[in-house]
C-alpha cells in the first residue's frame, strides 16, 4: 500500500506507531518499524539520556526507520531533546504540543523530517509555514492530550487547507483496517495509531492498564485537566470523577502534572507492570478502547491494518 506518506518516510505501510509519553519504548517502536509501519518512541516521559538509550536499543533491534515525538511545552525538553534525535539516527521527529520553530531548520539539516500533532485547521497551516514536512490532524476522539473536533470533520478540512503542500496523516478513535481505509477515502495519507497498540505485549504499561483497554466501552474515557492541567483523554476513575465535581480544585498545566505524581496517581513512563491504583491511574485512551478485546503482538497489528483495509477498499469497489 504505497502512498505519498510510505514515500516520504521509505516505509512499506502506512501506519506510524503514535509516540505515546510513556508507552511507546523500544520494543514497541522496533515491533512496528521491522513489521513495515513506523515506531515513534514517545519521549515525554524521558530524560534525553534515557532517549539516547532508547533510540540505541531501537537501532539495536532494526535498521528500519523509526521516530521520536517530544512534547514542546515544557521548557528545557527540546534543546536537549533534539540533539539527542540527531545524534540517535532518527527519520522523524514529531512535535506533540506546539511547533518548534526554532528547531526545524537543524532538524532538516540533518536530514530529518519534522511532524506536528494537530487539533484545528489553523494549526496545521501553522505548522506547514514554520516548515513541517507532514501532520498529523488528530480528531478528539483520541487518548492523550486532546481537542474538541472529531476526526472525521478534522481530517478532510486539514487535508483541504494542506493536502497539496504535505502528506496529511489521520489520528483519534482509529483501532483496525476500517479506519485505514476510512483514513484514505477522507484524503489522509496514512494513520497514526495510540490506544490499539497499547493492548500489545510490547508496550510499557503499569499492572492494571491493558486489561482495562479491554474491557472498557466506548464510552468509559472522559476528556480531562485532572492529571496534567491540559484536556487528555484517558480511562474515566474516580480521581477524574473528582475533579469533575471540584474543577476549581485543578492547577494549570504543567503544576497539575505534580500534583497528581504527589498523589501517587501519575506513573506515566513506570516500569511495565509497577503496581498502582488503577480506581485513581493515569490511563490515556481513546474512545476506541471499546473495540479492544485482546492483546496481539504490535508487528501483527500492523499487518492486521494493512490486510482489513486493502480487503474493505476491495469491498467498496463493489458501489461503483
Ligand atoms: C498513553 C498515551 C500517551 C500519549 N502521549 C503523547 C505524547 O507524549 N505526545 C503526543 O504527541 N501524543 C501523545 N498521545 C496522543 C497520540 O500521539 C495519538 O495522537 C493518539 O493516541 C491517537 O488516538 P488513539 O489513541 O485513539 O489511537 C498519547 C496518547 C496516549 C493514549
Amino acid at each position: 500500500m504505497r502512498t505519498r506518506l510510505t514515500e516520504l518516510l521509505d516505509i512499506e505501510h502506512p501506519v506510524m506507531l503514535a509516540g505515546m509519553g510513556g508507552v511507546s519504548y523500544h520494543e514497541l517502536v522496533a515491533a512496528v518499524s521491522e513489521a513495515g509501519g513506523i515506531g515513534t518512541l514517545g519521549a515525554s516521559t524521558m530524560g534525553a539520556d534515557t532517549l539516547r538509550a532508547e533510540m540505541a536499543r531501537v537501532r539495536e533491534s532494526t535498521d528500519k526507520p523509526f521516530g521520536v515525538d517530544l512534547l514542546t511545552a515544557l521548557p528545557g525538553q527540546v534543546d536537549d531533546g533534539v540533539d539527542a534525535v540527531i545524534d540517535g539516527g532518527a527519520r522523524i521527529y514529531v512535535a506533540g504540543l506546539g511547533v518548534p520553530r526554532e528547531v526545524i531548520d537543524k532538524l532538516h539539516d540533518n536530514q530529518i523530517l519534522v511532524g506536528s500533532m494537530c487539533g484545528k485547521v489553523r494549526h496545521a497551516e501553522s505548522a506547514v509555514a514554520s516548515g513541517c514536512d507532514f501532520v498529523v490532524a488528530q480528531g478528539t476522539e483520541a487518548g492523550g492530550h486532546t481537542g474538541t473536533v472529531a476526526t472525521m470533520a478534522l481530517v478532510p478540512q486539514v487535508v483541504d487547507a494542506v493536502g497539496t503542500d504535505v502528506p496529511v496523516v489521520a489520528a483519534g478513535g482509529l483501532f483496525d483496517g476500517r479506519g485505514l481505509a476510512a483514513a484514505l477515502a477522507l484524503g489522509a495519507d496514512g494513520v497514526w495509531i495510540g490506544t490499539r497498540f497499547i493492548a500489545t505485549p510490547e508496550a510499557r504499561a503499569v499492572a492494571g492498564y491493558k486489561d482495562l483497554l479491554v474491557e472498557r466501552a466506548e464510552d468509559e474515557t472522559v476528556v480531562s485537566r485532572a492529571y496534567t492541567g491540559k484536556t487528555c483523554r484517558v480511562l474515566r476513575n474516580e480521581w477524574t470523577q473528582h475533579f469533575d465535581d471540584h474543577p476549581d480544585e485543578l492547577a494549570p498545566f504543567p503544576q497539575q502534572i505534580f500534583t497528581s505524581m504527589e498523589a501517587g496517581v501519575n506513573h506515566l513512563g513506570a516500569a511495565s507492570g509497577t503496581e498502582v491504583d488503577v480506581a485513581r491511574e493515569f490511563m490515556p485512551a481513546g474512545q476506541g478502547t471499546g473495540a479492544i478485546r485482546d492483546l496481539v503482538p504490535a508487528g501483527e497489528l500492523v499487518m492486521r491494518f494493512v490486510g482489513e483495509a486493502e480487503a474493505m477498499i476491495d469491498r467498496l469497489a463493489r458501489y461503483r
